[in-house]
């Protein structure tokens, strides 16, 4: 029949089309831009020639982006074979797959110091740099944005800065009118989302191809960098206070690059392609993929091409400690920034039929589990998925009505909670490990349920295990201030060594990133479940994905007092200014193992806005200084030109070390060499007539330090000083040691330029 003939013909065709279509790939592509020939009058014309030579196939819709700012190169729908061909092309650089980078996840500003009761901050005039902050724009690559939040308001911000070329896309539930003069800009790009997701994701209402952040944590980071303050700002009563990001006067502009499944490579390229060109201050990204060479780093080589253009880039160093050289976004023109916490907590407890009570933490915020005593189980199960309350994986049977112990670990610490309540729990008691140690996560919980360190896991787990009738009470003590000791170093902030570059001292600095009260999404409740159906404005979150908005808020801040610094310097401001000590005045602690911190975890230390503001002496770096490093890692002449994007680099000022970079701290990997000597370059932003003498510590029965001269006398302000470090190791300090730590600070009357010094006798030690 010839309805039947035709439907199958459809059928056939239609299978035919989702072949082709299952077939291609997002790929990026790198162009020898300088070679353009002249008859394309743009580089937009050129790409899409080359890709129409290709083969039938490939249709204009070929190409999903064309990047002109962050990138010499576009983004296409290919095939194997077409990308193959492309990297046989002259005019070629390199080709690689569209790769998928991952999501690092109000008492802040009090907490870093940056406001007395007076409103203002202790010791300075800040109310230039407040109004000189309204010029700052603050780009945030994430899940888009939550317009409607309080964060947003543009209550008395004066006329948007009028080199301002971004725009306010239109989408489904976005509309122009969404932005005001506190957010002003908003877009979104989802080529390689969609290419990646074959389409599908039209039919999941959750998405929403527009600017909508409906999923918090793009709301929560933009408002942290620069949210107006609002009163009374809590989540669900707990951290209640005024919410206000570092930098409550600059504005924010959202680039939605993230969704459902991830952020992918050419979506990231494309935003931060725009975001140069819309005329961007600072870049703030809180997500991350693994570690590969910069000319691979999609973030590292659009990151070169904002710092170039003077915009301040700062990356969350990732959520994968304390496992050493953990740590991401690591290449030195970037701000890689770790996680620590504030002196604020949400005690909980536990009382169990032993009558002992220990103390942990919860955001719970429901009707109370009352003072009788409820049955505590621990199901071990038949393997380690049940202990850790993984989906499924509980017995009803053995858990109904009772308060249930959770390992920490695998699946989302709500989500352990939700497990627990759909097999019929009725409080849980969320237990860390090793691998989380002492660091305690305050979480919304759709049920009474509070985290406990691992010690007081073991004791608990311990009691379950030898008390023939075990039973506990979970209670709620709401908000608590000036908890010490603070900051500690969070135990889920990623670790150096810098696989990439052993040289390079990561993450650089540490910032606010445990339990941190910020904007949030109303398309979602605060646990992030889909079965939560609570509506906050405001939630609380941690990880990296918090600390890193933090410093580009603060990186804003030091931008509008200081128009003329370079991001280097702004940069070297917060690390050389930055505090290893907590709020007991000790050293800082780590979460992990409860000892003591070291630079491979907080990097230069936590940040400290106030004195970053003036530091005295900045180590500043140019993108030739950037390119002449690049060039010690004896990457090929076209991966340098992947990321500095200019022809012929020769490599003609080359360092004999990468540690020889300008940077403001150090990392000595000693190998198969007994000496390193690298010479530094400070230049003098703080008074004429300055004198600056040194103090270097370093652990003396391995290592002998010089440094030459050991004062430096600045006449003028802009001046440039060198100096040089010379670090010998000592008969016997071999491989067997571990790393170890130093430090070399120049200071005077008025300040202090601090740089930690990591040791290393193999590549990988730590
Ligand atoms: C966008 O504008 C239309 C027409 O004015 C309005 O109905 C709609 O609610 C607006 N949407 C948003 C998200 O503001
Ligand atoms: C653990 O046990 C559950 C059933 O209780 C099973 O579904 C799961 O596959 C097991 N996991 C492993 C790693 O064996
Ligand atoms: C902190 O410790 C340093 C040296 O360890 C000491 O000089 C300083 O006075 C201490 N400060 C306070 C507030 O205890
Ligand atoms: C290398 O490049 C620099 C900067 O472009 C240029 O000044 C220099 O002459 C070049 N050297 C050689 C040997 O080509």
């Amino acid at each position: 029949m010839a309805s039947m003939a035709l439907s199958s013909f459809v059928l056939f065709l239609l299978l035919l089309a989702l072949s082709s279509v299952l077939a291609k790939k997002t790929y990026i592509v790198h162009m020898k831009h300088h070679d353009k020939p002249t008859v394309y009058p743009t580089a937009h014309d050129w790409y899409s020639a080359n890709l129409q030579s290709l083969s039938s196939s490939s249709t204009p819709d070929s190409l999903l982006y064309a990047y002109t700012s962050a990138y010499n190169g576009f983004a296409a729908s290919l095939d194997p074979t077409e990308a193959d061909a492309l990297r046989r092309s002259d005019s070629v650089l390199d080709v690689y797959e569209d790769t998928v980078y991952t999501l690092h996840t109000t008492r802040t500003p009090e907490f870093l110091g940056l406001e007395t009761q007076s409103g203002s901050w202790q010791g300075h005039n800040t109310l230039g740099i407040e109004q000189a902050s309204h010029d700052v724009i603050i780009g945030i690559l994430d899940t888009g944005v939550w317009p409607e939040s309080k964060s947003f308001d543009d209550t008395g911000m004066p006329e948007i800065p009028t080199r301002w070329r971004g725009e306010c896309e239109s989408g489904p539930d976005f509309n122009k009118s969404s932005c005001n003069k506190k957010l002003i800009g908003a877009r979104s790009f989802s080529r390689g989302f969609h290419m990646a997701s074959g389409g599908s994701y039209m039919r999941k209402e959750k998405e929403a191809v527009s600017p909508r952040d409906r999923d918090g944590h793009g709301t929560h980071t933009a408002s942290t960098a620069a949210g107006s303050p609002v009163a009374n700002a809590n989540l669900l009563g707990y951290a209640r206070g005024t919410a206000r990001g570092m930098a409550p006067q600059a504005r924010v502009a959202a680039y939605k690059v993230c969704w459902s499944t991830g952020c992918f490579a050419s979506d990231i390229l494309a935003g931060m392609d725009r975001a140069i060109q819309d005329g961007v201050d600072v870049l703030s990204l809180s997500l991350g993929g693994g570690s590969a060479p910069y000319f691979r780093d999609t973030i590292a080589i659009g990151a070169f091409a904002a710092m170039e253009r003077g915009i301040f880039v700062s990356c969350s160093a990732g959520n994968s400690g304390p496992g050493k050289a953990s740590v991401a976004n690591v290449a030195p023109w970037i701000m890689t920034v770790g996680a620590g916490t504030l002196d604020r907590d949400f005690p909980a407890y536990v009382s169990l039929g032993n009558k002992k009570r220990f103390i942990g933490v919860s955001l719970y915020s429901g009707k109370g589990m009352g003072d009788r005593p409820v049955g505590l189980v621990y199901d071990k199960g038949s393997n380690s998925s049940t202990s850790m309350c993984m989906p499924g994986s509980l017995d009803p049977s053995v858990v109904r009505g009772k308060v249930v112990i959770c390992d920490r670990g695998i699946n989302a610490r709500v989500e352990k909670g939700a497990v627990v309540r759909d097999a019929g729990g009725v409080g849980m008691i969320l237990a860390n490990t090793a691998a989380s140690g002492e660091e305690l996560v305050a979480d919304s919980h759709l049920l009474p349920a509070l985290e406990v360190g691992r010690k007081v896991g073991d004791e608990i787990r311990e009691y379950v295990r030898t008390d023939p009738n075990p039973t506990a009470i979970l209670s709620f003590g709401g908000t608590v201030l000036n908890v010490t000791p603070s900051p500690v170093v969070a135990a889920f902030s990623s670790r150096g060594p810098n696989l990439v570059t052993p040289q390079i001292l990561k993450p650089d600095v540490i910032g606010p990133g445990v339990n941190i009260l910020a904007g949030w999404s109303e398309a979602i409740g605060p646990s992030g479940l889909a079965q939560d159906t609570r509506k906050t404005q405001f939630n609380i979150m941690s990880g990296t994905s918090m600390s890193c908005p933090h410093i580009s808020g603060l990186a804003g801040l030091l931008k509008a007092a200081h128009p003329d610094w370079s991001p280097s310097a702004i940069k070297s401001a917060l690390m050389t200014t930055a505090y290893t000590h907590d709020n007991t005045n000790s050293t800082l602690r780590d979460a992990a193992s409860g000892g003591f911190s070291t630079p491979m975890a907080h990097g230069a230390g936590h940040v400290d806005p106030q004195k970053a503001l003036s530091p005295g002496l900045v180590y500043d770096a140019s993108a030739s200084d950037y390119i002449a490093f690049l060039c010690s890692l004896r990457y090929r002449p076209e991966q340098i030109q992947l990321i500095a994007k200019r022809p012929n680099v020769n490599c003609s000022r080359r360092f004999a070390d990468p540690g020889q970079l300008n940077y403001p701290t150090f990392s000595v990997v000693f190998g198969s060499k007994r000496v390193a000597r690298y010479t530094r370059t400070l230049t003098n932003v703080g008074e004429a007539g300055s004198v600056y003498d040194v103090a270097a510590t370093v652990p003396s029965s391995l290592v002998a330090i010089t440094v030459k001269p050991t004062k430096l006398v600045f006449n003028n302000v802009g001046e440039s000083r060198r100096y040089t470090v010379t670090f010998v190791s000592k008969k016997g300090a071999d491989s067997s040691i571990r790393s170890e730590f130093g430090s070399i600070v120049w200071s005077n009357d008025n300040h202090q330029v601090a740089s930690p010094v990591a040791f290393a006798w193999t590549e990988l030690d730590s």
